[in-house]
């Protein structure tokens, strides 16, 4: 058996088609501000591409770039700033931020109705809650949105998750309970993790580690789904062997283009539902 492959790019580029045609539609042109600290390279990118697949959908978007030797003062009077501006409809703060940043504490100064990276303790909550106002964070609602265009019934299904981080593990084991999935979440310290991933009927690896996941952690026919993306040998990789376990699973996402185009769908979603509740009348 091989795979079918859960063409990310290709259901999110239908995603933003879908954007494009509403915003056009509208007139409007909603404005995404993303605030980066530092100048690490990878988030450089992801910026960058956020940036440019906002322009393509009618977007604007506003860099604002921060010194990694700026305080966190500064930081705080800059988002202070952005949510008080009527023209920002939505925020992010570009992550991992530099070590002597608090993240925790940054993300609860965005205000709610803007933060559509749902980071913000009131949207995790929200969300832990399963309440329809939730505003979810890209990741996890793109893996959801991957599993429901390629499975036709969650329901019930063991989702075994790699991973607890707060932007993908832990929104993605609140988004699939939400979907009656049973969840196991699991992590650095989970013991005999193979045993447990084979249990899986739809696995989730999110745990940073190139090729991880092998075909023999692998139940015969089960879906995975690869979050990681990792840079080895000057190439992209996932957390899964992609050779090994396409040759088991019965759907497989692959790196890149699984996951990672289905963020920024979801991140420009987010931001055009902050607009259209900013705007009723809209
Ligand atoms: N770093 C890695 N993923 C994300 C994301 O979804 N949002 C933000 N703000 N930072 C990230």
């Amino acid at each position: 058996m091989t795979a079918v492959i859960m063409n990310g790019k290709e259901v999110a580029m239908n995603i933003r088609k879908v954007l494009a045609e509403e915003i056009a539609a509208t007139g409007v042109s909603p404005l995404l501000a993303i605030v980066q600290v530092g100048d690490n390279p990878a988030s450089q990118i992801y910026v960058r591409n956020k940036h440019k697949a906002a322009a393509e959908i009618g977007m604007k978007c506003r860099i604002c770039y921060v010194p990694e030797t700026d305080d966190e003062e500064n930081l705080r009077n800059l988002l202070l700033d952005l949510n008080d501006n009527d023209d920002v409809n939505g925020i992010i703060v570009q992550l991992p931020l530099p070590q002597n940043f608090d993240e925790l504490k940054i993300l609860s100064w965005i205000k709610y109705i803007k933060d559509v990276d749902g980071f913000s303790p009131t949207n995790a909550g929200l969300l832990q809650m399963n309440s329809p106002e939730a505003v979810v964070a890209a990741t996890p609602q793109g893996v959801l949105a991957l599993l429901k265009h390629y499975l036709s019934d969650l329901r019930g299904k063991h989702a075994v998750i790699i991973g607890r981080s707060n932007i993908v593990g832990r929104p993605l084991a609140d988004l699939l309970l939400n979907q009656d999935c049973t969840v196991t979440v699991t992590h650095s310290k989970t013991v005999n993790l193979p045993d447990i991933c084979r249990q899986a009927d739809i696995l989730i690896a999110a745990c940073g580690c190139p090729k991880m996941v092998k075909a023999d952690w692998v139940k015969k026919g089960a879906c995975v789904v690869d979050v990681g993306i990792n840079r080895v040998d000057g190439h992209l990789v996932g957390d899964v062997d992609f050779d090994e376990v396409k040759e088991v699973a019965s759907y497989i996402s692959p790196v890149p283009g699984g996951v990672g185009p289905m963020t920024v769908a979801m991140l420009l979603k987010n931001t055009w539902n902050a607009y259209k509740k900013q705007h009723p009348l809209v």
